[in-house]
């Protein structure tokens, strides 16, 4: 199948409930506070639709409220509109709620989500992805007479259910029916949720390359944790009536008492804290909630495909996607750090034992040994993740190593052969140049293991096997912790490698205790906060700033520039120590930042010369060292001094005070910490 392009643009939301009555402006809060739980993932307009009366002839209709910017800006749209009443309840309704993160058309309200079939708001969608054939489609709907108004591609969307729905005005088509025959004729990925006039207290919703998670709450026991699929049509392609009927044996409800809410986002942070009961639905499912009840039916049966779809109980704690005491999520995220990297060795490694065991992949560690190379595939942070590790890689697995950023994988088509084992390192699961490349190496027979945080997501679920890196949820745009639970988790990968090889017992047993030591080291890293935040009033005025480093603090200094970047919008370069004289040496005089990583290991004696030659031409370097070293500190302008540890950690503890040193200058510069102009944090487009 020709691999998708799975896209994700923003954030989906949507609430349905049965027979449990709620006022409007409580409907409302819930569809804005679930959008503000996924502002991350993309925040250039946001919008709402929900069902309501029409003031002229009491007919029932659809209203929408769309603002261009922020969510926060939604609210106050909403809060200013007085054609509302926000006291009316609903005992059954359906809202539906977008934040979004432009790919077609500039941000605008009448580009915001919901869009809308027609001026009567008979069907409205919300939509995440890219339709690739939204042109054609375009173009066939207005030679049916149909007009636009929004440059989006998912306008298209909607009008084309409404052609659909117009062409079978006659017949007892359900809306389920509906959706499935509109999807059927999109291109590209997508996850929509779908209303309307025509079904009032009905929900369709449908994924393809772009996450969806349904959420279920009741106070009855529901009627099963496995969710039968139906299909439209049976694997021999024929429609089958049977199938078609839903009844209790199908239909998933509450037993007895029929209240109920559903909750439908593009991912569980934003349901966690109404319900821990979600449904991850695949792609091609598409899941419809009638009279309170959730069927899920597909299109066309595949013969190795799961034929039921499992409720799962999430274990996301509502405090996990909260702020707390801290300015930014950002901040949060970073100071978690030594709570996270114990989540992510925890019941992986054995301290006493000196025993690592990786429980999603020991089933395939005969394969992976049998293996001719080891590729390890991802983007930005993510790829820094497996710079990090590479010389670690091949020392304990003595396997030739390939790191690679996926757009250039792909763009040059790279040969991939059945006999190599590709990793895709992700945090979200979702990217797409990420996604694309994993197919790519699927279609070629290469074993595929996963490297991602979250649970459910695609990357996830097309992996034959993988390490889940259990660093808690990540909401900061920029990644941190994700970054130190990703090398942590390629270390143990290496040490499970090498565990019968007697030659490097003792090395392993080193690596072990500085992973013991870690979480220790890193709190006495974040005590350099407060110096490190004076440095920051020092630089964060500066143009740019050159980061250097080689051997394995090399990846520090690409990550460090990276942080630098994203977060305060300066120019920042990662410098190979060893590249200098080849080029870079001509940036550096006495105006120029330039920060020098620089840790007591086998390159330090050249670093230390890279030190001197950046010195010779009135550089002023601030180092990144080890907080023993005073030689090395006596040599510098400023000093930020780290633990020691083991040389293939080192990287763990220089990286920190560099997230922090960057979230500094991004507050001194007024920058959002969170939300970083231009970017998302599931990202993208190719
Ligand atoms: C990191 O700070 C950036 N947000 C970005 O480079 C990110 O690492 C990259 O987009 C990969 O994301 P993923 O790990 O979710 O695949």
């Amino acid at each position: 199948m020709e691999a998708l392009t799975p896209l994700i643009d923003g954030g989906i939301f949507a609430y349905l409930n049965y027979l449990v009555p709620a006022k409007r402006k409580e409907i409302l809060d819930i569809l804005v506070n679930g959008l503000k739980r996924m502002e991350y993932r993309g925040y250039d307009s946001a919008g709402v639709g929900f069902e309501g009366t029409n003031t002229k002839n009491g007919s029932h209709e659809l209203k929408t409220i769309k603002q261009k910017g922020k969510v926060a800006r939604l609210q106050e749209e909403i809060d200013q509109t007085t054609d509302l009443d926000f006291e009316k309840e609903y005992e059954t309704h359906i809202g539906i709620a977008h934040t979004r993160w432009a790919t077609h058309g500039e941000p605008s309200p009448t580009n915001s989500h919901p869009q809308r079939s027609d001026t009567t708001n008979e069907f409205l969608v919300v939509h995440n992805g890219i339709i690739t054939n939204y042109k054609d489609l375009k173009s066939f709907l207005m030679s049916k007479g149909m007009e636009f108004e929004s440059e989006t591609d998912t306008e298209v969307i909607v009008k084309l259910v409404k052609h659909i729905s117009d062409k079978h005005k006659n017949s007892t088509m359900s809306f389920r029916e509906l959706v499935e025959l509109t999807v059927q004729q999109l291109e590209g990925a997508f996850s929509l949720v779908f209303m309307s006039s025509k079904f009032p207290g009905e929900c369709v919703c449908t994924r393809r390359g772009s996450p969806l998670v349904i959420g279920v709450k009741s106070k009855a026991k529901l009627s099963t944790d496995h969710i039968p699929i139906l299909y439209s049509k049976d694997h021999r392609g024929f429609m089958n009536p049977s199938l078609h009927h839903t009844d209790s044996t199908t239909e998933f409800h509450p037993i007895g008492n029929k209240e109920v809410e559903y909750f439908f986002a593009s991912d569980a942070s934003a349901i966690i804290e109404h319900t821990n009961q979600v449904i991850f639905l695949e792609d091609d499912d598409v899941a419809a909630v009638q009279n309170g009840c959730l069927t899920i039916h597909r299109i066309k049966r595949t013969l190795d495909e799961s034929t039921t779809r499992e409720v799962t109980t999430i274990k996301m704690e509502i405090q996990q996607i909260m702020k707390g005491s801290y300015s930014s999520f950002m901040q949060k995220e970073i100071f978690e750090q030594p709570e996270s990297v114990v989540n992510t060795m925890r019941g992986r490694v054995n301290f006493e034992t000196n025993q690592v065991v990786l429980g999603g992949i020991k089933d395939f560690m005969t394969e992976i040994r049998r293996c001719r190379r080891l590729l390890f595939i991802a983007c930005g942070t993510s790829y820094h993740s497996a710079v990090a590790t590479r010389q670690l890689m091949e020392e304990l697995t003595e396997l030739p190593v390939v790191v690679e950023l996926a757009s250039d994988f792909l763009d040059r088509q790279t040969p991939v052969f059945r006999d190599d084992v590709c990793f895709f390192i992700s945090q979200s699961g979702e990217t797409a140049d990420t996604l694309m490349a994993l197919r790519y190496c699927k279609q070629r027979g290469a074993l595929i293991v996963g490297i991602t945080n979250t649970v459910g997501s695609s990357i996830c679920r097309e992996s034959h096997c993988g390490v889940h890196i259990n660093a808690g949820p990540e909401i900061g745009v920029a990644s941190t912790k994700a970054y130190t639970s990703q090398f942590i988790s390629l270390v143990m990968f290496a040490l499970v490698m090498c565990e019968d090889r007697i030659s490097m017992q003792n090395r392993r047993k080193e690596i072990i205790q500085g992973l013991k030591n870690l979480p220790e080291q890193i709190k006495n890293v974040l005590k350099t906060d407060e110096h490190v935040h004076t440095l920051a009033q020092e630089l964060y005025q500066q143009k740019s700033l050159l980061v250097m480093g080689r051997g394995y603090n090399y990846a520090t200094c690409l990550e460090g520039a990276l942080k630098i970047k994203e977060l305060t919008y300066m120019h920042s370069e990662g410098i190979l120590a060893g590249e200098l004289k080849h080029g870079p040496l001509a940036l550096v005089d006495r105006a120029m930042p330039v920060m020098m990583v620089v840790t007591r290991d086998k390159v330090y004696p050249k670093c230390m010369n890279a030190l001197q030659q950046v010195k010779a031409r009135h550089g002023n370097p601030i180092v990144l060292g080890n907080v023993d070293d005073t030689d090395t500190q006596q040599q510098a302008n400023k000093y930020i001094g780290v633990p020691s540890t083991i040389d293939c950690l080192q990287g763990i503890l220089t990286i920190i005070p560099m997230q922090l040193l960057s979230m500094h200058i991004a507050q001194l510069r007024g920058c959002d910490v969170d939300c970083p102009r231009n970017l998302a944090k599931s990202v993208t487009v190719e």
